[in-house]
């Protein structure tokens, strides 16, 4: 079964035959008249009609549905099934349904590709109207079909060519996310030394501790050992008690308790501040998760203070002027990312001993974190191209020229803005102002980066 039968059998139409009769035949309407004959052959649409029932076998064709389509107009009229074996066979699905809505609506829009005489596919609009007699029997289509074929190119290459912005885009995103992930190792690199140093102090004493908890041990063994000795017997009365004095006092019991409680203590002390530097480390370094999450800032600086502590703490008292901060909704790990490059630059710019401030407060519903330093400052003509990135005035290696460039992108991604306020030789403040729901000042757009997206 051709397609036009499956259709007549779907559609459950009268026989061709029957409406062939009741059709007005165009044909010879446009043969007979000049005037129509002009009009209808020189319309740049492709103008057909053929009859509803069924096959819709072809009844008229303009002349320049011939011109276009490239097939003589007998040939076109001949073929019971011209139309339908012209269509390209992807279309045809889609086809049917609208067919079968023509019957309901009496009219329908739809494109699809129409096969030339030289094999190739054009782009066809088509219009198809229903005409019915004072019946409502279906009598005839018209059919306006329109050469669509450049558009339909245009649209291609407009797709293509949003594709590839949409990949170009995705590449800058992804080599920016290397540029935080390098800048972020960059800083780790630069402290590690320090970092390094935090975590052998006391991994030293605890070392130490663990030196003299073994050796009181091995007293209490002898002790214990010596009093089992005397329990079973093995050693007179009289020898005992000098036994047992002399040992007393070679290992100061009373020193020895007191002792094994504070060695104890400060090497758990010592293992709790290995563990926090190594989940600061953790928390900084964590890579591509962007998990929007409500965070305690506060929790974010101190962690930061921690890593950061050996390059800051020989040269450097750090205040703090903790306010109330609510939570915030953020990217904690990259927040983190700003302050340690804040606090890094804030150590860098002081030469010799300084202080750098830190201070924390709400304003409404916003939260402002400014991080002062009493070093060189900045100079002028720099002040406007220290956001800029690779823009550094430090010697190769110890600077990327990235990290505030990259903090202006965090803050922005927050929804929030940065400052800075500097005098030379004087110092320098940096002031972030974060809202704490950025969902309220940033439209989303894609999920995932988006603080909309997750709660
Ligand atoms: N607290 C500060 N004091 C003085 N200069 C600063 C301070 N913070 C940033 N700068 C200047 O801004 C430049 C860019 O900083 P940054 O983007 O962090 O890159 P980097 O620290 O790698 O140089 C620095 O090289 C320095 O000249
Ligand atoms: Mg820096």
């Amino acid at each position: 079964m051709g397609h036009c039968e499956a259709f007549m059998a779907h559609q459950g139409v009268s026989p061709p035959a029957q409406a062939a009769a009741d059709t007005p035949d165009l044909q010879a309407l446009v043969k007979a008249n000049a005037r129509y004959r002009h009009i209808i052959g020189n319309t740049p649409a492709i103008i057909y009609s053929s009859v509803p029932s069924g096959d819709f076998r072809l009844t008229f064709v303009s002349e320049n549905a011939s011109r276009v389509l490239g097939y003589e107009s007998q040939e076109m009229l001949d073929d019971a099934n011209f139309w339908f074996n012209h269509i390209h066979p992807d279309d045809i699905a889609a086809i049917f349904s609208s067919l079968a809505m023509l019957f309901v609506e009496d009219q329908k829009v739809y494109e699809y590709r129409f096969r030339t005489s030289d094999g190739s596919y054009l782009w066809m609009h088509d219009t198809l109207r229903l005409i019915r007699d004072d019946a409502g029997k279906p009598l005839e289509v018209i059919g306006l079909m329109t050469d669509i074929t450049g558009r339909k190119q245009m649209e291609d290459e407009l797709q293509r060519q949003g594709e590839e912005q949409r990949k170009l885009i995705a590449q800058l995103k992804m080599a920016q996310a290397q540029l935080m992930q390098s800048e972020k190792l960059a800083s780790i690199g630069q402290l590690a030394a320090g970092v390094a140093h935090e975590i052998n102090n006391p991994i030293g004493f605890v070392s130490a501790n663990l030196n003299t908890l073994g050796n009181y041990v091995a007293t209490l063994l002898e002790g214990i050992k010596l009093y089992q000795c005397i329990l079973g017997g093995a050693l007179p009365r009289d020898m005992a008690d000098g036994e047992v004095r002399s040992f007393e006092q070679r290992a100061d019991l009373a020193y020895l308790s007191e002792d094994v409680t504070d060695l104890l203590g400060e090497s758990n002390e010592g293992l709790q501040r290995v563990r926090n530097i190594v989940q600061s480390l953790k928390d900084f370094s964590r890579t591509g998760e962007s998990n929007w999450q409500m965070a305690d800032l506060h929790q974010g600086l101190d962690s930061t203070l921690n890593i950061a502590n050996n390059e800051l703490k020989y040269k450097v008292s750090v205040v703090k002027h903790y306010g109330e901060l609510p939570m915030v909704k953020c990217l904690a790990s990259e927040l983190n990312q700003v302050f340690m490059n804040l606090l890094v630059n804030a150590a860098q710019a002081i030469s010799d001993k300084g202080i750098v401030t830190i201070r924390t407060g709400r304003i409404g519903d916003k939260v402002s974190i400014s991080i002062s330093d009493t070093g060189h400052g900045i100079k002028p003509e720099n002040l406007n191209r220290i956001f800029e990135p690779f823009f550094t005035t430090k010697p190769v290696g110890s600077g990327t020229g990235l990290g505030l460039s990259l903090s202006y992108g965090i803050i922005k991604k927050h929804g929030g803005h940065i400052h800075v306020h500097s005098e030379t030789g004087q110092g320098t403040t940096f002031t972030i102002e974060l809202p704490i729901d950025p969902a309220n000042v940033l439209k989303p757009e894609g999920a995932g980066d988006s603080p909309g997206g997750a709660s």
